[in-house]
């Protein structure tokens, strides 16, 4: 018996479910038939997963009648632009989208993000799937409306919140990734687990080796357990004026690293995931500072990072980072340039607050401690 999940993201009249399962994508023509109102399909996806996964979905779609019009972007974070997002706009139009059709993104997050933004513009706002085929995608970035793009002042600063009609996760197209992307998509979901669920942690700990062979069931708990727990913060604070921050946990350190090391790091190269997995280290060594959280649980913390196979110290990455520079870029990160930081910080495993007064200077002190350079 093949297994599916529901998660319902519940919003009022912009609900939806996010579809979780083992070839789930082969009811694809089923689930989206509420929201199609004529039988052309707009898909968008990129050249890696165009060579991989789209033909499977094509020929899904295709099989049902649908006729489908395809538009690929290049692979990567630098699709994520205002450039990228014109073409991408241009092509749809060029392509006569009409205002009832349906997009669908079929992708990692760069996808899923310009697509989305592309979708919420057009027509002054579509409809929009998704069908995210990484780890990371299929546990954060395809669920919750948040849509963006990136600008040469930091990541994401311009977008928009524009919810999906119906998010499908296929747990088989993980193996499609590389074990390095595998293990940097575990980064998200220890962010979950760190940040309000104890027992999940555990039980983490004691499936990664599962999990990184990539198992069917041990993937769709991991996953299900995840979309519950982002669909719980997202109702509560669509808007991100509150309890939403939360999910940010180990990210404004995160993106501060990628910034400086895929910038200045000497052609070293770091992964969304792995900076966050250093980003939540950080995060629980920063909250013993405060005397907030525990020794214990900062090393449990780092341990599970570790047996996912990811980086626990910048360090070990490079050498060469400055703190002003990474202090500099956590400012851009939270789109502000006072002296207060907003950080996400621990009481324990399971208990994240937000702390908007971590001062510059702390940090600075922090992280010269953490062995990076004045
Ligand atoms: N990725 C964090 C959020 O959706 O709020």
């Amino acid at each position: 018996m093949r297994e599916f999940r529901k998660v319902k993201v519940d919003l009022g009249d912009k609900s939806y479910h996010v579809h979780i399962g083992e070839n789930i994508v082969d009811l694809l023509p089923e689930i989206i038939s509420p929201f199609v109102t004529r039988k052309k399909i707009f898909l968008v996806s990129d050249e890696a997963v165009g060579s991989t996964i789209l033909p499977r979905v094509r020929k899904i779609l295709e099989d049902s009648g649908f006729e489908l019009s395809v538009i690929l972007v290049p692979s990567g974070e630098k699709s994520k632009n205002f450039e990228q997002l014109q073409i991408l706009l241009s092509e749809l139009l060029d392509n006569n989208i009409e205002r009832r059709d349906i997009v669908i993104a079929l992708g990692g997050g760069v996808i899923g993000d310009l697509v989305g933004f592309a979708s919420s513009i057009l027509y002054r706002g579509i409809n929009f799937i998704q069908i995210p085929t990484t780890l990371l995608a299929q546990v954060d970035s395809s669920i919750g409306g948040k849509t963006a793009i990136n600008v040469k002042q930091g990541k994401n600063l311009v977008g928009s919140f524009h919810q999906p009609k119906i998010v499908v996760a296929d747990v088989n197209f993980l193996s499609t990734l590389s074990l390095r992307e595998v293990k940097a998509g575990f980064a998200e979901v220890i962010k979950y687990a760190v940040l309000g669920d104890r027992s999940f942690f555990d039980w983490l700990s004691e499936n990664s080796k599962k999990l990184l062979k990539l198992n069917t069931e041990s993937l769709i708990h991991a996953i299900e357990t995840s979309c519950k727990m982002k669909a719980k913060i997202v109702k509560e604070d669509e808007y991100e004026q509150g309890k939403r921050v939360l999910l940010n946990l180990g990210h404004t350190f995160g993106h501060a690293f990628e910034k400086s090391v895929n910038t200045n790091g000497e052609g070293q190269s770091i992964l969304h995931g792995e900076a966050i997995g250093i980003g939540i280290c950080l995060a629980a060594k920063l909250s013993e500072d405060f005397e907030e959280s525990n020794i214990e649980d900062s090393i449990a913390i780092e341990k599970l990072v570790a047996d996912f196979g990811l980086p626990t110290n910048i360090l070990d990455i490079s050498k060469n980072l400055k703190i002003s520079e990474v202090i500099k870029f956590m400012k851009h990160d939270k789109k502000r340039s006072d002296d207060k930081n907003t950080l996400i910080l621990l009481k324990g495993i399971g208990e994240a607050f937000i702390h908007n007064d971590v001062k510059d200077k702390d940090l600075a002190r922090f992280l010269n401690n953490q062995g990076l350079k004045k």
